[in-house]
């Protein structure tokens, strides 16, 4: 018997329209994915890198059904993505979740921890009151977070913790699959490593599978099983990240990996 992939995308496209006004066309039409395929195997992090543009958001966006691909087809553990979806947002919210940027700005600054964390566990979940306390309890634990901080408002913690917080509400649901789309990009590079054992240890305990999405290389390669490389809308070279940083095979690999800033002469 073959393992499913946990995810699986097939020649997956989108194509952002041309918009208008008054004044013309402000915005021309963009191919932002073009016929792009990957697998991931449970319990794996894919990590996707590329330049600014490349359309690696477009691709997390459409992972999650926050957007429609224009064509192609996602499936997460065996079931279409467009299928979850429609099925509303207790079928999608508890197998799939995203993990945001900016940790502040995805965080309601109206909402304590505790309403924040509570809505999945309501809405998604359908837990009563009486069971969440125990269960919030533990979400911050499980993040490293004193479960004192739930009183707490998002403008009250460090951009570090703001992120811990953005991936208890990524595991409340019991999401088994995670898309974090620069997770680690906001925050100080000390704090980058704290959140990235953090991640390493959730999804070993959990047994999560993680898309990883970088333009960091070193923070891909620290964490990911494998890497695809996207260009302008295409995977243009997929490999395991000491292969593919090593001994790339594609020019733009090539380019990408000599563009990283070093202090070394
Ligand atoms: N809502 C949108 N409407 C029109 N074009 C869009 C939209 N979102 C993204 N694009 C365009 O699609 C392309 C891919 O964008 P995307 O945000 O996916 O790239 P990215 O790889 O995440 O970039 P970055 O590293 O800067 O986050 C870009 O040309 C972008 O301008
Ligand atoms: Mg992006």
């Amino acid at each position: 018997m073959t393992m499913q992939p946990a995810v699986e995308i097939r020649d997956l496209e989108k194509a952002y329209p041309a918009r208008f006004s008054l004044f013309g066309q402000t915005r021309p039409a963009v191919h932002a994915l073009k016929r792009v395929s990957m697998a991931v195997p449970a319990g794996r992090t894919l990590g996707i890198v590329g330049e600014s543009g490349c359309g690696k958001t477009t691709l997390a966006r459409c992972l999650v059904g926050l957007i429609r691909p224009s064509g192609g087809a996602i499936q997460v553990e065996g079931r279409p993505i467009a299928e979850l979806a429609a099925a509303g947002p207790k079928a999608l919210g508890t197998t799939v979740q995203y993990v945001f940027q900016d940790p502040l700005s995805s965080l309601n600054p109206r909402k304590t921890i505790r309403q924040i964390l509570s809505a999945p566990l309501r809405f998604l979940v359908g837990m009563g009151a009486g069971d969440r306390e125990a269960r919030l309890v533990e979400l911050m634990r499980s993040v490293d977070l004193e479960p004192t901080f739930l009183d707490r408002y998002p403008h009250e913690f460090s951009g570090g913790q703001a992120q811990r917080v953005g991936i208890a509400r990524a595991l409340a649901a019991g999401a088994r699959i995670i898309v974090l789309d620069e997770p680690v990009s906001a925050l100080d590079v000390s704090v980058q490593v704290q959140v990235l054992r953090l991640l390493v240890d959730l999804k070993r305990r959990h047994g999560l599978t993680y898309v990883f999405i970088s333009h960091d290389l070193a923070v891909v390669e620290a964490i990911a099983d494998e890497v695809a490389v996207m260009q302008a809308g295409e995977v243009v070279e997929t490999g395991p990240p000491v292969r593919l940083f090593q001994a790339p095979d594609h020019p733009y690999t090539r380019r990408l990996i000599a563009s990283v800033p070093t202090l070394a002469s």
